[in-house]
């Protein structure tokens, strides 16, 4: 199957060496390089395929609505969305859900961030198919698009819906929902803005609660302390369906960043 045409990533891999798109055409393999990489990452690189419509919807919209998270500058947010509200979705896997949401409410910027190529071609495609100018694409790890790339109360919220489980307990440390990425969560959300996580993975959905119940920077929307409700907007994702399948239980969590007490800093 390597050699069909249609196998864009084959092609261009060779034409180009290890890129799949031409500079400007696509996302960079390894956008911030080597000396942002040297840490425990909370995913796992890998090189997949891109179908030909991917590939086709890279090239006509990552010029414009895709951006490689290179650590290199700071984004300009307003001039992005044309001043919307801005909303942070880390791992959007093949961006069915991001679509959805964009599309019901075009008054938010929903600034969608993923490693893995395909998905990134196809949420593109659903984006211009459907005429969605409030998604942008970044490619690349959401730490350092975080830490280097934008500003202090930058995002009005965050969506982090099915993060890798990592169950193995040597890759615990790879989860992304730990005290050190809240602490950087924190300083880019407003006061208020909400950090919406669901995963299907008990474990994992125990350690989101105790970790975002005990940081200082949060609290929880709900008055008991628990879980939440599943709210509305929140369409069922991939990988959601794949762990009902499972009978797998799915559970919420909504936090607000709390009032920003200038000295906490
Ligand atoms: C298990 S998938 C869930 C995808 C989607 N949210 C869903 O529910 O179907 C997790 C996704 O998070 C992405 N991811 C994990 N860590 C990331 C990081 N630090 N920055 C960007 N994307 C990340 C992975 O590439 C993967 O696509």
């Amino acid at each position: 199957m390597g050699e069909q045409p249609e196998n864009v990533s084959q092609q261009n891999i060779a034409r180009r060496g290890s890129r799949m798109f031409a500079p400007g055409e696509g996302p960079s393999p390894d956008p911030a390089g080597a000396h942002f990489e040297r840490r425990i990452r909370s995913f796992q690189p890998r090189r997949s395929r891109v179908t030909a419509g991917q590939a086709e919807a890279m090239l006509k919209r990552w010029p414009d609505w895709g951006l490689d998270i290179d650590g290199k500058r700071v984004l300009d947010l307003d001039g992005m969305f044309g001043g919307l509200p801005v909303v942070l979705e880390i791992g959007f896997g093949m961006g069915e859900a991001t679509a959805q949401m964009a599309a019901a409410d075009p008054g938010t910027g929903i600034l969608a961030v993923d490693v893995h190529t395909p998905g990134q071609g196809n949420l593109l495609g659903l984006a211009d198919r459907n005429g969605l100018t409030n998604v942008r694409v970044a490619n690349g790890d959401a730490i350092i698009l975080l830490r280097e790339m934008l500003t202090e109360d930058s995002l009005d919220g965050c969506r982090v819906y099915f993060p890798d489980p990592w169950p193995k307990k040597r890759h615990h440390k790879r989860r992304l929902i730990q005290p050190d990425f809240l602490t950087l969560l924190a300083t880019r959300l407003r006061p208020g803005g909400v950090l919406h996580c669901a995963t299907d993975w008990e474990p994992y959905a125990e350690q989101m609660l105790e970790v975002l119940s005990a940081h200082p920077d949060f609290e929880n929307t709900q008055p008991d302390g628990g879980y939440a409700p599943r709210p509305a907007f929140r369409p069922l994702t991939r990988f959601e369906g794949q762990g009902l399948d499972k009978g797998h239980v799915v559970h919420d969590l909504l936090f607000a960043r709390k009032p920003r007490d200038r000295d906490d800093r």
